[in-house]
């Protein structure tokens, strides 16, 4: 019988816990920590994300200062945004909501957050000091997946991981703190030949691919670990990577999509927040 890892109930009790730093925070510092977030133009399922991660700010006490920037903006304006949050003292944290416009350069935006006030973990410095296992920020979905495992207390020290996807903000950072935590990692992608050979030795599979239902009964060991970050917007509603209702009883934990990784995501987005802020108070 597999065990849900319950993503809405685990992120509910972190929030809780920053509501409450978040008054000792105010208290010892006399201010608001304080989390900027930048939205260019109107992709539906950017604004849904932005809505999600503004609401669960306040929630929290966190000031949140939100910028609605149009489609057509030039790259020029969008750099002056997050300049002008740069240098603003009372701003702990910038997230430039991505993607951005076609017409818009991506990294020459991302580079002009501090690596301070990163709170995606999306910048060259972060990556690397996870990359050296050094304290750091950590991209909010892989790290949302590791507080998931941990919330299992399987001691994942010498497993079979596999990772199915290498984008920067989640197959490759997972990766890197999965190996962190002692298991043997495989990352699989688009080219990779044997998928499903690879993905049936594994004692742990994280799903972060972007396809439907990708993760089928066929491809998962008995008693695995499975953990599913898609989220794709279906005919039939939202639907992850992995073929749930299928696969669920041969697993021994196993997320669901929706209220699995999603929200687990803005858990650690705001955790990041505070760790910024305890982090430039004490600098
Ligand atoms: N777009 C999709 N996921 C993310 C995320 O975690 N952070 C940002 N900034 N943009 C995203």
């Amino acid at each position: 019988m597999a065990n849900i890892i319950d993503g809405k109930k685990l992120s509910q009790e972190i929030k809780d816990n920053l509501k409450e730093k978040s008054v000792e925070f105010e208290k010892l510092y006399g201010r608001k920590i304080t989390l900027a977030v930048i939205l260019v133009g109107e992709n539906p399922a950017s604004q849904v994300y932005v809505k999600n991660k503004i609401k669960a700010t306040e929630y929290v006490g966190f000031k949140s200062l939100s910028f609605y920037l149009p489609n057509d903006s030039t790259e020029e304006q969008v750099a002056d945004t997050v300049k002008s949050l740069a240098n603003d003292n009372s701003v702990d944290g910038i997230l430039v909501q991505l993607p951005l416009p076609k017409h818009i350069n991506e990294t020459k935006i991302l580079n002009l957050i501090p690596a301070s006030k990163d709170v995606d973990g999306f910048l060259p410095e972060n990556v690397g000091k996870l990359m050296l296992g050094m304290p750091t920020t950590i991209a909010c979905t892989p790290y949302g997946v590791a507080k998931m495992l941990e919330s299992t207390n399987i001691d994942f020290s010498g497993k079979n991981a596999v990772v199915i996807g290498r984008s920067n903000i989640v197959g490759k950072p997972m990766a890197l703190l999965l190996l962190n935590m002692n298991c043997t990692v495989t990352i699989c992608h688009s080219k990779t030949k044997n998928l499903k050979e690879i993905c049936k030795q594994a004692d742990l599979i994280v799903a972060a691919i972007g396809k439907p239902k990708f993760v089928t009964a066929d491809m998962v060991k008995d008693g695995a670990v499975v953990i599913d970050v898609g989220i794709n917007r279906t005919e039939n509603g939202l639907v992850g990577d992995v073929d749930f209702e299928n696969v669920k009883d041969l697993t021994s934990y196993i997320t669901p999509v929706p209220g699995g990784v999603g929200p687990m995501t803005i858990a650690m987005l705001l955790n990041n927040t505070y760790l910024c802020a305890v982090r430039k108070e004490n600098a």
